[in-house]
């Protein structure tokens, strides 16, 4: 039998780099990718363009439960709207049931038939993958993050403030990790990385030592 999939786990606030980390990390590593992130939003997408309430657990979950893949190509995920939905959308059980399937199969049965997966988002290696091989968890203050979101928005035509992003941030920060289901916290066993001095080469090279470690270990 073929050896079974090394699963990688990447959880981290918003703008704590670990997007950036996990998409080098799977071209490095010939590994699938999966931005479970896209799953939330494309939910939220889906209640919002159906004039939803995002706060509607019954709504959200439904919404979930008839998501497709081509929601994940869909049209301004990216946008305040839907990032602010998305974390609203996430704070229901059965929206997170609907997903989790899903989540499990893409590491289980990497895309293109790849050795391992990468997955990013927020309860990774606590309650989606708890038995992943290397388990990453990215932080940063929240003034660098709103700093790094400022740029990026800004990079894009936005001409973004400081002070209201950060106020988003820190309420999005606070529902995700203060919801009753899978809320954004460590796994006990993860490697945390404190990204707010590094750049993205640091965090890759000390994330790709993590991995070689944790890795050659295991054979
Ligand atoms: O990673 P992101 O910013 O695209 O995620 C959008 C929202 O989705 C985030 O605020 C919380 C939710 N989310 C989650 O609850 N669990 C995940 N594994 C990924 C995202």
């Amino acid at each position: 039998m073929p050896d079974a999939p090394v699963v990688v786990a990447v959880d981290g606030p918003a703008a704590s780099g670990k997007g950036t980390l996990a998409r080098r990390l799977a071209e490095h590593l010939g590994f699938a990718y999966l931005d479970t992130g896209l799953l939330y939003r494309a939910v939220a997408r889906r209640v919002i363009d159906g004039e939803g309430d995002p706060a509607d657990g019954a709504a959200a979950a439904r919404a979930a439960r008839a998501l497709e893949p081509g929601d994940l190509a869909g049209e301004g995920l990216r946008e305040e709207t839907v990032t602010q939905a998305a974390s609203a959308v996430a704070a229901d059980p059965g929206v997170r049931a609907a997903l989790l399937d899903f989540q499990r199969a893409f590491a289980a049965a990497p895309p293109g038939g790849a050795p391992g997966a990468v997955l990013d988002g927020r309860d990774i290696g606590t309650a989606v993958c708890p038995d992943a091989a290397v388990k990453l968890f990215l932080d940063a203050s929240p003034e660098v993050r709103a700093g790094r979101r400022v740029r990026e928005l800004r990079e894009r035509g936005s001409n973004a403030i400081y002070a209201a992003v950060l106020r988003d941030m820190e309420t999005r920060d606070a529902r995700d990790r203060g919801r009753a289901v899978a809320p954004l916290a460590p796994a006990e066993d993860a490697f945390v990385i404190d990204t707010s001095t590094m750049n993205a080469d640091e965090v890759f090279r000390e994330a790709l030592a993590h991995f070689d470690a944790r890795t050659t270990s295991r054979k």
